[in-house]
């Protein structure tokens, strides 16, 4: 049986992630900050603790999850958040801590597994990044600033990797109907083609993970078929 790591699985798309991986009979370990309130039930499901937030000043914190996932044949590095403004709402702390939770943890996470991967010279690493890495827009310097750091990780390290048979794609996807929106000043419009479905990322990490060993997905990129973004009061 396959084992994955799927980081996020809380709600949103690493939910998706997780439910689509285990209907098609994969192990999977699922974090969340407060894994207790991870609301899957399967029988091959592992809830798992990670906090983006503590991996930067202290990576030995990700000792406890490495036992608790063991070995795993594929991640799935999900886990992230979005925050959206004119750079100089920004203090330099938020600044770097969103830079850290959407790069320099997603960095270090692999950097935990990548010698088991070379080691057993196969597996699969799944980044979900954003439209935010292919373009910057208004708003979204320091999301995109990581995001396309993430972008650049993914290319470089999908280089280092082939010659161990381990395959690196990155998701790109737009706007994703999740909670993620919750404490943003927008969201997606309410129509259904205004946003992509949780599930239909999930479909394209079972794709990729079920692509021939010979072919790796770079990257995929998905949008809504008509982006709208309406204004929420916060
Ligand atoms: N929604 C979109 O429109 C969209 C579009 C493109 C890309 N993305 C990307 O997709 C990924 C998932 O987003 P989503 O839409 O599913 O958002 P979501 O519904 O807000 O879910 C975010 C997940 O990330 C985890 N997380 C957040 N901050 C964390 C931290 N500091 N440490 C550990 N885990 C943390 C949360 O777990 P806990 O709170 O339980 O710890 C939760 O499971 C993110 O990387 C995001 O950048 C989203």
């Amino acid at each position: 049986m396959k084992r994955v790591l799927v980081t996020g699985v809380s709600r949103g798309i690493g939910r998706a992630v997780a439910e689509s991986l285990l209907a098609e009979n994969m192990a999977v370990i699922g974090t969340s900050r407060d894994p207790q309130s991870i609301n899957i039930r399967h029988e091959n499901f592992k809830p798992a603790y990670m906090d983006l937030d503590e991996i930067v000043g202290n990576p030995d914190s990700l000792k406890s999850l490495s036992l608790e996932v063991g070995q795993p044949e594929a991640l799935i590095l999900n886990a992230g958040q979005g925050r959206f403004g004119s750079l100089e709402e920004f203090s330099a702390g938020q600044i770097n801590s969103q830079i850290q939770k959407n790069l320099i943890a997603q960095i270090i996470l692999v950097r935990e597994f990548i010698q088991t991967f070379k080691n057993r010279g196969k597996g699969d690493i799944i980044f979900i990044g954003s439209e935010s890495a292919l373009v910057g827009g208004k708003m979204g310097s320091i999301y995109s600033a990581a995001k396309f750091g993430l972008r650049g990780f993914s290319q470089a390290l999908r280089q280092e990797c082939a010659s161990s048979n381990i395959r690196v794609g990155l998701i790109n996807p737009g706007m994703v109907a999740s909670s993620f929106f919750d404490e943003l000043s927008f969201q997606p419009g309410a129509a259904t083609d205004n946003s992509i479905l949780p599930e239909q990322v999930a479909d394209i990490v079972l794709f990729m993970l079920a692509s021939k060993p010979n072919v790796v997905w770079d990257e995929v990129n998905l949008s809504p078929l008509k982006k709208v973004i309406v204004k929420t009061p916060r």
